[in-house]
C-alpha cells in the first residue's frame, strides 16, 4: 500500500508521503545522486533534486515509519516547463495529485489546483496519519482525507511501515496523454527544492526484525497528539478546508466523476467507491 503526492506539469515531480533537521539525518539519495545538489552555506538543510535529459533523482527516508506527521518544505524551480505544455497546463501549468494505494489498487487519484505559483516560493506539503484517518495538507490547510474505511470491507494502512519517497523524473508519458508534450530540453535542469524534513513527530520502525519496533509505534500511536484528538476526526476548519478545495480547485477525483453520472441518472457499470461519501463532507 503506498500514499503519494503528485505535483506535475509535464516534468513531475513525485512527493510520497515526507526539526528542521539535516536532509541526512532521516533520507539517503536513493537515485541519480549525479543530480543531487546541496546549496547554501548550512550544509544539509536544503537539497535539490534536478531532472535533465539524461536523469532524474530522489530520495528516501532511510527508515520506515508507522503512524506519525510529515512534512516538508518544496519549491518548485522548472525553468520554463510550462512553456512545453498543452494549452490547458499552461494556464494553470501546475497540478498536485494525490493517491491513496490499497493493495495493489491504485485509482483514488485526485487533482487539485494550488491556490499559489509552486515556484515562487516554499510552500509546506505534509500527511498525518494515525488509526482513524490519512490527512494530505498544503500549509496547514487539508486537501484530502482518506478515513479508515474497514468497516466498509477496505483495507487500511496500519501493519505496514511505509518509507518516504521523493523524486523528480520525466512525466511526459504520463502526465501529458502518453507523451504528446515533451518537455523542453533546452529549460533544463529541471530543479525541485526541498527543505525542512520533518519527521520529528512520527514513529520510524528501526529494528531489522521490526516486530517490537511497530508494537512499540502502535504505543506510541496512543500517546501521541497525533494519534490522539482532535486528530481522530475533522475540525470545523479542515471540514470548510475541504469544501473550498472541492468547490474551487478540484480537476479530477475518481469519487465526483461517479457522484456526476449517478447526478445525470446515468447508471454507471461501476458504484460509487464506498469510502467516496465519508471522505468529502
Ligand atoms: C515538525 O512538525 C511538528 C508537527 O508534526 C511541529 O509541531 C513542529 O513544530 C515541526 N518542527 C519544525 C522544526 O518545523
Amino acid at each position: 500500500m503506498k500514499l503519494s503526492f503528485l505535483l506535475f506539469s509535464s516534468v513531475a515531480l513525485f512527493f510520497s508521503v515526507a526539526q528542521a533537521s539535516k536532509f541526512w539525518d532521516d533520507f539517503y539519495v536513493n537515485f541519480g545522486h549525479w543530480n543531487v545538489n546541496y546549496p547554501g552555506r548550512d550544509l544539509g538543510s536544503i537539497v535539490q533534486l534536478h531532472l535533465d535529459d539524461t536523469s532524474g533523482s530522489g530520495f528516501r527516508s532511510i527508515f520506515p515509519y508507522l503512524y506519525g506527521q510529515f512534512s516538508m518544505r518544496v519549491k518548485l524551480a522548472g525553468g520554463n516547463s510550462a512553456g512545453t505544455v498543452t494549452s490547458f497546463y499552461v494556464r494553470d501549468p501546475y497540478i498536485l495529485q494525490t493517491n491513496v494505494f490499497l493493495e495493489g489498487d491504485g485509482y483514488r487519484e485526485q487533482g487539485i489546483y494550488l491556490w499559489f505559483d509552486p515556484t515562487a516560493d516554499y510552500h509546506d506539503y505534509g500527511i498525518l496519519w494515525n488509526h482513524e484517518l490519512i490527512l494530505f495538507t498544503v500549509d496547514s490547510r487539508v486537501i484530502r482525507v482518506f478515513h479508515n474505511s474497514k468497516d466498509l470491507g477496505l483495507p487500511y494502512f496500519e501493519y505496514q511501515p511505509m518509507y518516504i519517497y521523493s523524486s523528480i523524473w520525466n512525466g511526459e508519458e504520463w502526465a501529458t496523454c502518453g507523451g504528446t508534450v515533451k518537455p523542453d530540453w533546452t529549460q533544463q535542469p529541471f530543479v525541485a527544492s526541498y527543505t525542512n524534513f520533518n519527521v520529528s513527530n512520527a514513529c520510524s520502525v528501526q529494528s531489522i526484525s521490526g516486530h517490537d519496533a511497530m508494537n512499540s509505534c502502535y504505543e506510541k500511536l496512543h500517546q501521541s497528539s497525533y494519534g490522539r484528538a482532535p486528530n481522530l476526526a475533522l475540525s470545523q476548519k479542515q471540514i470548510d478546508d475541504l469544501r473550498w478545495i472541492r468547490h474551487n480547485y478540484l480537476i479530477y477525483d475518481y469519487c465526483k466523476e461517479t457522484v456526476n453520472e449517478k447526478i445525470e441518472g446515468v447508471k454507471s457499470e461501476f458504484q460509487l467507491a464506498s469510502e467516496c461519501l465519508r471522505n468529502w463532507p
